[in-house]
């Protein structure tokens, strides 16, 4: 199937490793132009070159916090410069630190609140306009499966993430009429550095070896195994091109079978 994602200039946020880079990187094996952005500069310049290596796509690499909205808006300036268009936006970062209700005071969840819910916002508010003008566009962001069934320990995550989907499926309705689709891709345990970094701490807490703490994660998981980074980035690039063209307001899962809720 050809996705239509040919020459598309697509705007990829913390890209410069795990799900997604996956999805810049699927994205340019398409044949779109990239516009990629994290907060370190050398690994985002890596992170193009490899692409532009593998693929020989357009790549441009940028410097953008989300949680810094000159920096959001210097990135947006940069693209619309370099390409004079945007047709797709990924919107990623970290996820907000891990903690039970007893641990979290008003700093921790206004840093939260900055980061996952104001970063989508201030991502949105930059890059639609550029979108309205020419009557097309679509956004999709990676949330959580924390959505479906709150994690122990990651109450901002679980509260946040919500709060984005919630937010999504909003302008989605606010948004058809420009032409303009807006979609959440979920996953559920990818093998990125982000898991490693948590099967390390879970392999010292738990006093078991990281085989033994990926056994069991992998024992909850229909298809006994974490997914592939590049597994999410190709269900990504569909959702991003013109070939899910009547696909908006939606959130997917993608986790193996995971998650036990029916909707
Ligand atoms: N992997 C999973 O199984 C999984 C499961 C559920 C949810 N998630 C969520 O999915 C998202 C991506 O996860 P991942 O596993 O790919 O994480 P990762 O491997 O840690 O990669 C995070 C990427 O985001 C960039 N980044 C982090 N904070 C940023 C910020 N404030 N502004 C701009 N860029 C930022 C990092 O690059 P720099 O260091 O260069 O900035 C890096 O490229 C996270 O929100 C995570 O919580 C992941």
């Amino acid at each position: 199937m050809d996705l239509g994602l040919k020459n598309k200039v697509m705007m990829v946020a913390a890209s410069s490793s795990g799900l997604g880079f996956a999805v810049a990187r699927n994205l340019a094996l398409e044949g779109a132009r990239l516009s990629i952005a994290s907060r370190n500069p050398t690994n985002i310049q890596n992170a193009a070159a490899r692409i532009i290596n593998e693929t020989g796509a357009e790549v441009l690499p940028h410097v953008m916090d989300v949680k810094d909205p000159a920096s959001i808006a210097s990135w947006t300036h940069k693209t619309m410069d370099t390409y004079g268009s945007v047709d797709g936006l990924l919107i990623n970062a970290g996820g907000p630190p891990s903690g039970r209700f007893d641990d979290l005071d008003d700093s921790r969840w206004n840093e939260a609140f900055e980061l996952t819910m104001m970063g989508t916002v201030r991502l949105i508010r930059e890059v639609v306009p550029h979108m309205i003008k020419v009557k097309h566009g679509s956004i999709l962001t990676i949330t959580s499966i924390s959505i479906k069934e709150p994690i122990d320990n990651l109450l901002l995550s679980n509260v946040m993430r919500s709060g984005v989907t919630s937010l999504l499926k909003s302008l989605s309705t606010d948004f058809a009429r420009y032409g303009i689709r807006v979609n959440n891709l979920v996953p559920g345990l990818f093998a990125t550095d982000r898991l490693q970094s948590l099967d390390l701490i879970n392999s010292g807490e738990w006093r078991m070896t990281l085989e033994e703490v990926r056994k069991i994660n992998f024992s909850n998981i229909p298809l006994g195994r974490y997914g592939d980074p590049d597994e999410f980035g190709k269900a990504a690039a569909f959702l991003l091109s013109d070939a899910a063209s009547y696909v908006t307001g939606e959130t997917f899962i993608i986790d193996g079978g995971k998650t036990r809720t029916v909707w």
